[in-house]
């Protein structure tokens, strides 16, 4: 069972947020105005969950918030390193930080998360960014406030990326901006090392939360208005396997499902090896579980997934996808797709396409493989140019395309209902929400709309949205 960080600790931080929030009321009354905290977050669901924990702990310091780096006293990127793309886009951003540093020397810049847990990142950072002034990882998220006030109290660069083995910090205050939806995280980690990921390595072992840490954070959630909850782990299956209890991730979501004023659920990510009948019968069950599942594939060709220590066979997972299509005949399925491991054949390649032709997914998220250092992959040569699996890369987008289109235009007609996320980036007088099976939706209404559940006709359907007519 994962150990939880003891309440002496957790004290200990909270006395850090209030000697933070001393200093900034005495800087208010000195300045006329609050100290400014600025946070990013690069990556994936885990990690914006995260940034709303930082948040939290800023907004309980007496920091309050801005976009703009040019007035933030504390900047922290929350950093992602599943792709080198990602971390590039935060060295260049610490650059551009450099320049504004120069004409304000006070200002404090933090760099947490998943990058900076691997210890190559940090001594790039120490040697290349000596104006960054906080590191920590992944583990060492809970003691920012502590991590925090010595930066802001010293001239190096304090850095905390200790290891903590498989730890949980309950308790910590979170800021959300979103009333209607909530991200909950139901486990931490990554047990599987994926050949080609670096996740296991930055985030640790696999650790669930207490049911009881789960159902009390959802039931918070309803009490301040929130209907929609989306529960979130590296590998939801694993869920309950390290508890002393005998529960499982099935188990779970019928709890959750149960609780009042839950109106849906959702979750990712699962892993096609752990995917049970048992959970496939819940989401067939819950009536406030979405019928929508993300299971990433990763590739079709049976080598490739041996090399990618997926445990799973092409066979396999198309036998799991007929059953859940058989139990849930609505299902809407989505996945991941990894075009260009190092061993891949433009033959085994047309494994994955054959995959995409016979599933149907109603979207898919596909990235070109990116080496990462220290993990098993990174050793192998490649088979194909990098011309070449650019080549593969825009037939997989071709391919899915036309899919994603013809799944959107079967909703044609149809009444959905739409939970209203706000207004379009293009046009203020349309809005945008998603319905139950997360399709991107948008429609013309008015703006006090947001937050609420409307019944919507779609009239016209795109490769990547839906527009409709509220009825
Ligand atoms: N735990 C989830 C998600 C992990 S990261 C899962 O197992 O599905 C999200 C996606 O990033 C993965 O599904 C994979 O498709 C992709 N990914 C991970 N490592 C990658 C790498 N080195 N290069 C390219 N894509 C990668
Ligand atoms: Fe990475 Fe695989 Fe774990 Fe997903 S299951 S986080 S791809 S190692
Ligand atoms: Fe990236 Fe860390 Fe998530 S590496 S994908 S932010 S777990």
């Amino acid at each position: 069972m994962a150990k939880l960080i003891t309440d002496e600790q957790i004290a200990e931080q909270k006395s850090y947020i209030m000697k933070l929030k001393e200093e900034n009321m005495r800087y208010a009354a000195e300045n006329g105005h609050t100290r400014l905290a600025l946070t990013k977050t690069y990556g994936c669901q885990q990690n914006e969950n995260d940034t709303e924990r930082i948040r939290g702990m800023l907004e309980e310091a007496g920091f309050d918030f801005t976009e703009d780096d040019n007035k933030a006293d504390v900047v922290i990127y929350n950093t992602c390193a599943v792709r080198e793309n990602a971390e590039q886009k935060v060295f260049g951003r610490l650059g551009i930080l450099k320049h504004i540093k120069e004409s304000r020397p006070e200002m404090i810049i933090g760099v947490c998360g998943c990058m900076v847990q691997q210890e190559h990142i940090t001594e790039k950072i120490k040697r290349v960014h000596e104006h960054v002034d906080l590191v920590f990882g992944t583990h060492a998220l809970y003691k920012m406030p502590k991590l925090l006030f010595e930066a802001m109290h010293s001239k190096g660069t304090v850095i905390d990326i200790e290891d903590s083995d498989g730890m949980i910090a309950e308790d910590i205050p979170m800021k959300r901006d979103d009333v209607s939806k909530a991200w909950v995280s139901v486990m931490y980690g990554c047990n599987n090392f994926c050949s080609y990921c670096i996740v296991p390595y930055v985030r640790g072992r696999e650790r669930s939360r207490t049911p009881e840490a789960v159902l009390n954070e959802v039931k918070e959630l309803v009490s301040k208005g929130c209907s929609e909850i989306s529960l979130l782990g590296q590998n939801v299956n694993s869920y309950g396997k390290d508890l002393d209890m005998d529960i499982d991730f099935a188990d779970l979501i019928r709890m959750v499902n149960d609780v009042e004023g839950v109106k849906r659920i959702r979750f990712m990510t699962s892993h096609p090896k752990d995917l049970s009948d048992k959970l496939i019968d819940a989401i067939a069950e819950c009536d406030n579980v979405c019928k929508q599942l993300h299971l990433p594939f990763q590739a079709g060709s049976d080598k490739i997934l041996k090399e990618m220590n997926r445990k799973y066979t092409k066979a396999d997972y198309l036998e799991k996808i007929e059953k859940v299509k058989k139990a849930i005949p609505n299902i809407s399925l989505s996945t991941d797709v990894i075009v260009g491991f190092p061993t891949e054949t433009n033959e085994d390649f047309e494994e994955t396409l054959d995959v995409l032709r016979k599933v149907e997914f109603d979207n898919i998220f596909s990235f070109i493989y990116s080496r990462r250092e220290g993990t098993p992959a990174a050793k192998l040569d490649f088979v194909l140019t990098d011309e070449e699996i650019h080549h593969n890369f825009d037939r997989l987008l071709e391919v899915q395309n036309e899919i994603s289109k013809r799944k959107n235009d079967e909703y044609v007609g149809r009444i959905e209902r739409v939970l209203v996320d706000g207004v379009s980036k293009n046009d203020e007088n349309t809005l945008s929400g998603r319905c139950d099976s997360s399709k991107i939706v948008n429609f013309k209404g008015d703006k006090s709309l947001i937050g609420k559940y409307i019944n919507v006709k779609i009239t016209q359907a795109h490769t990547w949205s839906l527009n409709g007519e509220i009825v």
